[in-house]
């Protein structure tokens, strides 16, 4: 088995496989339009070589707009030719292990989208090709990094909201919509094709912010009722109700995912319990209300509450004014992983989401989707 100590030359050649929409976001990082507040500058760091796809008009778009030294349409051309020290692969979820395997191979380290591999069998294999290259193979569990998601960690780190007893996650979106990438009829989007069709494509973001937050030693108990209430042709199921108990190391804890397509508006909602308080969040909307016993006893502790999450939702709502203002989206979490992720790979530190973490997530996702847990 081999290791990862060696360090990419400074500029890191990076290159993008797969055009489409999220690309937007790694390229927008890669051609340092990223806000400076969250990834600092990436001039004499790093400088993209390379923009693949295999639609030609998608590869020279993306490099032209963010200025890639090159397009390509061949994977393996644009390894011999391009040379990357790191290859994001951003192509859709069946494609990952094919194209990361090659990438790996070629003597490039792999920022992979996710589902970055169907099964955790598969991502076992995947990270054994990684080793055996001495290469790293990361996969993106952007939510982790957004503001929000970091400063309730840090909070629990804390101890501010005492023991972790209950971590809900909750993700709302209109998949079906007709008009939408996911519902149109007539041009059917190949996420359909995991084997819990599109919401599949967002248990991982479940499964990593589960674990990061509720930190369990183990989850002996889960069950998951996959619906598809819309009873659309297109989609295996279009809502997901799950259950999971287990333990931390202070106690019991209780896991709640929920993806529903029927409510409105869009929301991506996390609140965590503990035995000192609880806090929650909406990445859609970022803001951060946290109620806890406060000064005054129980009499005074629900007014003070309300007051500083009053100022604390008004600052909020300002921010997000200027959010809107700035068409900024909830990537940011995105921009400052991978500002992580390249710091470590020129520091020759270990990247931000670690194999251990990527397996424990694959795992969890694994379980959700057995029969044997299904309600
Ligand atoms: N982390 C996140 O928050 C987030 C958000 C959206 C999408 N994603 C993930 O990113 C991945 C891509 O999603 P998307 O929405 O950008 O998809 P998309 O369909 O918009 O784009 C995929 C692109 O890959 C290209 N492509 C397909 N096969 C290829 C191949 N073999 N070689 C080269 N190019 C190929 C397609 O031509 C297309 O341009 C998926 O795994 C998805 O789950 C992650």
């Amino acid at each position: 088995m081999s290791t990862t100590t060696d360090r990419p030359a400074l500029p890191i050649r990076a290159a993008v496989v797969g055009s489409g929409a999220i690309s937007k976001e790694h390229l927008t990082f890669l051609s340092g339009r990223a806000d400076t507040k969250v990834a600092a500058p990436i001039a004499g760091r790093v400088r993209l070589v390379a923009v693949c796809d295999l639609s030609r008009v998608s590869a020279t778009y993306g490099a032209r707009e963010f200025g890639a030294d090159a397009a390509y349409v061949d994977l393996d051309h644009m390894l011999a030719a391009a040379r990357p020290d790191v290859v994001h692969v951003l192509t859709p979820p069946h494609t990952h292990m094919a194209i990361a395997t090659r990438c790996l191979q070629s003597g490039a380290h792999v920022i992979c989208e996710k589902p970055i591999t169907p099964t955790s069998a598969d991502l076992e294999t995947l990270l054994d090709v990684a080793s055996a290259n001495g290469r790293h193979l990361m996969e993106s569990h952007n939510y982790r990094f957004n503001r929000p998601v970091t400063e309730i960690k840090a909070a629990i780190d804390r101890g501010h909201l005492g023991s972790v007893r209950e971590v809900e996650i909750r993700i709302t979106l209109p998949v079906t919509d007709p008009t939408g990438r996911f519902g149109d009829p007539h041009l059917l989007s190949p996420i359909h094709d995991l084997p819990a069709g599109v919401i599949h494509d967002f248990t991982t973001h479940f499964a990593y912010l589960l674990l990061h937050l509720a930190q369990p030693r183990a989850l002996p108990r889960v069950a998951a009722a996959w619906s598809n209430h819309s009873e659309n042709p297109l989609f295996r199921f279009d809502d997901l109700d799950a259950l999971l108990i287990g333990h931390n190391d202070d106690g019991p804890v209780h896991g709640r995912l929920r993806f529903d397509a029927a409510g409105a508006p869009d929301g991506f909602l996390i609140r965590v319990r503990g035995t000192g308080g609880w806090t929650e969040t909406d990445l859609f909307q970022p803001y951060n209300r946290t109620v806890r016993p406060r000064a005054g006893g129980s009499q005074l502790s629900p007014i003070v509450n309300h007051i500083v999450n009053g100022v604390s939702l008004i600052n909020d709502g300002v921010r997000n004014v200027g959010r809107k203002l700035l068409q900024q989206s909830p990537y940011e979490g995105l921009h400052r992983m991978l500002d992580e992720t390249y710091t470590c790979l020129g520091a020759g530190r270990p990247l931000p989401v670690s194999p251990a973490e990527m397996l424990a997530a694959s795992k969890l996702v694994d379980r959700l989707l057995d029969d044997g847990v299904r309600l």
